[in-house]
């Protein structure tokens, strides 16, 4: 049997494109491993965000190419977004690639492998390199199968594909096309078929989910398609918690604060990307909203649900960005007091309205800037977790801990805890008493039951 090793670059998007693949090959008869040693297939799942992922990529299939030297049947492929970006020419720099596919053309990855092996064995043409990044349409309906041996206590959900936006700094609308979304009952099947099987968490997941659905369903009882979409995952028995990934400030409307108010399964932490705290900049990256609006979609969730929690994407060293205009984002950060943050430092990606604006900003200066936010989230984060000392909270069990014997689950508020716990409670929601507090993580002891504590008493009764 050929043993696959999917190797994933980039977001939560690509996690789960990657996922859906990988449950697509084995329905195929492929097997997947979790190392690129053990395999006879590599897939690299790859992200064009930044430059830097590009050429770790890059730098990986220049490896593996020389595994073909000694292993004439090993096959390489690149998949995703840089597929998408870079095309042919990847083939021209990497002539051992095998599969060079598309944002749009997942699905096809099964029969192009048959075809590759099956010329392997001499039983086809001569072997190329396959590419097939054409545009697809429906092509977003095809990432909906899971790995279903495994139960996923946290699934992710993917809703639409592509973005409409076009950010100046950003290659994604050019990676994954323009918003198309899948339907709403397609969408609830899938969460659905999840429940049944143990699945207690979805993070819906898009480019731009407020968008969702915007051309195709109607707004109905001044609900937009997204807050329709939510209400419907929020009656699927046996879901307990809602996320999504991620909304835009554009479009941020008061339907999807009162979601939040109102759907008792939403959590309430929201990655509500900001890119600036500057109007100058934020016009520039053809953002357009102001950073007063910005604040006011906060302040409007912190008034619905008062300890909701929040993160954020920014972008240091945008062309032009001055001193004062990063002390904007600076002070945007000391207001709203992030929780959680990505700080990227922006790289030119060719083909982008930014590329060819003057006035770049030198690498050194980037780097100071994101040491400077990176500190001040260090603070906001560190002081949010220990104000929830002493507290009681509700965390999801993910699993046994990467090292020693304590348990790792997530608050409703996305906050990782550390506990002692059991292998009967993976899965399942408990209340923690938070007694310690770090940066990143939250340590606390497991409140038993009204049940467990009447076991408890019965047994000290007995004595
Ligand atoms: N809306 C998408 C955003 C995808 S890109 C989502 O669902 O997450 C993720 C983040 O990468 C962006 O929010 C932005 O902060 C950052 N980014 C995009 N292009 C960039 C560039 N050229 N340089 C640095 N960071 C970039
Ligand atoms: Fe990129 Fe802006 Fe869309 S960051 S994904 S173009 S909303």
């Amino acid at each position: 049997m050929n043993r696959v090793y999917i190797k994933t670059y980039g977001c939560q998007m690509n996690e789960r494109d990657s996922e859906a693949v990988g449950a697509m090959l084995r329905g195929r008869g492929y097997s997947l491993v979790d190392n690129e040693h053990d395999a006879d297939v590599v897939l690299l799942n790859t992200c064009s965000v930044r430059d830097q992922a590009e050429q770790k990529a890059i730098g990986k299939t220049g490896y593996l190419a020389k595994r073909k030297k000694t292993e004439p049947d090993f096959v390489l492929g690149i998949m995703g977004c840089m597929a998408q970006n870079r095309g042919t020419e990847l083939v021209d720099k990497l002539p051992d690639l095998d599969l060079l596919v598309g944002t749009q053309k997942f699905h096809a990855i099964p029969d192009h492998l048959d075809n590759i092996i099956q010329t392997q064995k001499g039983l086809g043409p001569q072997p190329t390199t396959i590419v097939d990044l054409e545009e697809e349409e429906g092509s977003q309906n095809t990432i909906r199968e899971h790995l279903s041996d495994d139960r996923q206590i946290s699934a992710f959900v993917s809703i639409m594909q592509g973005c409409n936006m076009n950010c100046a700094f950003c290659i994604v609308p050019k990676t994954r096309g323009s918003e198309r979304c899948r339907p709403i009952e397609e969408i609830v099947d899938e969460v659905e078929e999840l429940a049944a099987k143990g699945t207690k968490e979805v993070t819906l997941l898009g480019q731009i989910v407020n968008s969702y659905g915007r051309r195709e369903i109607p707004i109905r009882n001044k609900k937009s398609p997204f807050v329709q979409l939510l209400e419907k995952v929020q009656e699927v028995k046996g879901i307990e918690r809602i996320r999504f990934t991620s909304p835009h400030p554009r479009g941020f409307k008061q339907d999807l604060v009162e979601a939040y108010r109102d759907l008792s399964k939403l959590c309430e932490y929201v990655h509500l990307p900001a890119q600036s705290g500057s109007n100058r900049m934020l016009k520039l990256m053809n953002r357009p909203y102001s950073r007063e609006r910005y604040l006011e979609i906060v302040d409007g969730l912190r008034n619905a649900v008062p300890d909701m929690y929040f993160s954020t994407d920014i972008i240091v060293g945008f062309p032009g960005e001055t001193d004062e205009e990063f002390e904007d984002t600076c002070s945007l950060f000391e207001e709203v007091a992030y929780d959680m943050a990505f700080i990227f430092k922006y790289s030119i990606r060719t083909g982008t309205p930014a590329a060819s604006m003057g006035d770049q900003i030198p690498q050194e200066v980037k780097e100071a800037r994101n040491h400077r936010l990176l500190d001040l989230l260090a603070k906001s984060s560190l002081a949010r977790n220990e104000s929830l000392i002493g507290t009681t909270q509700e965390v999801l069990i993910e699993g046994k801990a990467k090292r020693g014997e304590l348990f790792q689950g997530k608050t409703r508020g996305y906050r990782n805890c550390l506990l002692p716990a059991s292998d009967r409670l993976v899965g399942e929601i408990v209340q923690m008493k938070v007694n310690r507090a770090t940066q990143s993580s939250l340590y606390g002891d497991l409140i038993l039951s009204g049940i467990e504590e009447a076991d408890t008493a019965t047994l000290s009764n007995s004595h």
